[in-house]
């Protein structure tokens, strides 16, 4: 099994700060990248530093293509709280990637368009890197627990966790949608590189259990390990593990 490459960084802005080097880097390689993109505050503040750089002439993204990480079942696109519409405010448009390289996820939840969608990026060689925060339920994207590391994107539902943690974009609990639609964890191991980022402190016990606990349904984000190249940044406050080497 290879070992994933954790970072320790002393807070949010270094983190995010290092997160966006990486991406920078991965960009200059690889400039029509297809690249995965999740929403939730964790990588605002890289999305954010890749926009600052992109401003100062440092980062060309126009060639990218944009790979929506998951949305909620039958949410219209225009609607504000669609997770499309925050992936395009916070990631496309600041990046100047044009709107026609933004592949959404079928929002419809039909499983053949599912499988049809996950063949079509099989197909066209699968995505060269993920970026990806992490639940305090141990999702990625919305694959919830449990989810195992075959999962194809699909129709979920929602666990009362993640319902909770999103009732702040939704001014209720009550408002929140029960049902997502989310690339599954076999697309997402299959990405050349995987970027997992994770803040503060209320997501410690997660990440320990993520990175160095039992590879489990539980806990999908700790499938990611089964990943060629996953790369974990993580500030302090998330980190309760030994020094990584
Ligand atoms: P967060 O969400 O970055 O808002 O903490 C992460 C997630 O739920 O995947």
């Amino acid at each position: 099994m290879p070992s994933p490459r954790i970072d320790v960084l002393d807070d949010y802005d270094v983190l995010s700060r290092a997160g966006a080097d990486m991406v920078s880097v991965f960009l200059r390689s690889t400039p029509a990248a297809r690249i995965v993109v999740a929403t939730g505050a964790t990588p605002m503040g890289l999305y954010r530093e890749l926009a600052h750089r992109r401003g100062r002439g440092e980062l060309e993204a126009a060639e990218v293509t944009v790979f929506q990480l998951d949305e909620y079942a039958g949410i219209a696109p225009d609607d504000r709280r669609s997770l499309l519409g925050w992936a395009r405010r916070s990631f496309v448009e600041p990046l100047g990637i044009p709107p026609d390289r933004v592949v959404p996820v079928p929002t419809d939840g039909d499983p053949e368009t599912c499988a049809e969608y996950d063949r079509e990026v099989e197909r066209a060689g699968g995505y060269d890197l993920a970026i990806l925060g992490i639940g305090r339920n141990g999702h990625v994207g919305f694959n919830e627990p449990p989810s195992d590391p075959s999962a194809p994107t699909r129709l979920v539902e929602l666990t009362p966790e993640s319902i909770d943690s999103n009732a702040a974009y939704w001014g209720d609990v009550e408002h929140v949608p029960r049902r997502a639609v989310t690339i599954g964890l076999a697309g997402l191991l299959r990405s050349r590189t995987i970027l997992l980022v994770a803040s503060g402190g209320s997501k410690r016990e997660i990440v320990q259990r993520a990175v160095l606990g039992p590879m489990t349904d539980e806990v999908p984000a700790s499938h990611l390990r089964a990943s060629a190249d996953l790369r974990v940044l993580v500030d302090r406050a998330a980190w309760d593990g030994p020094e990584p080497a």
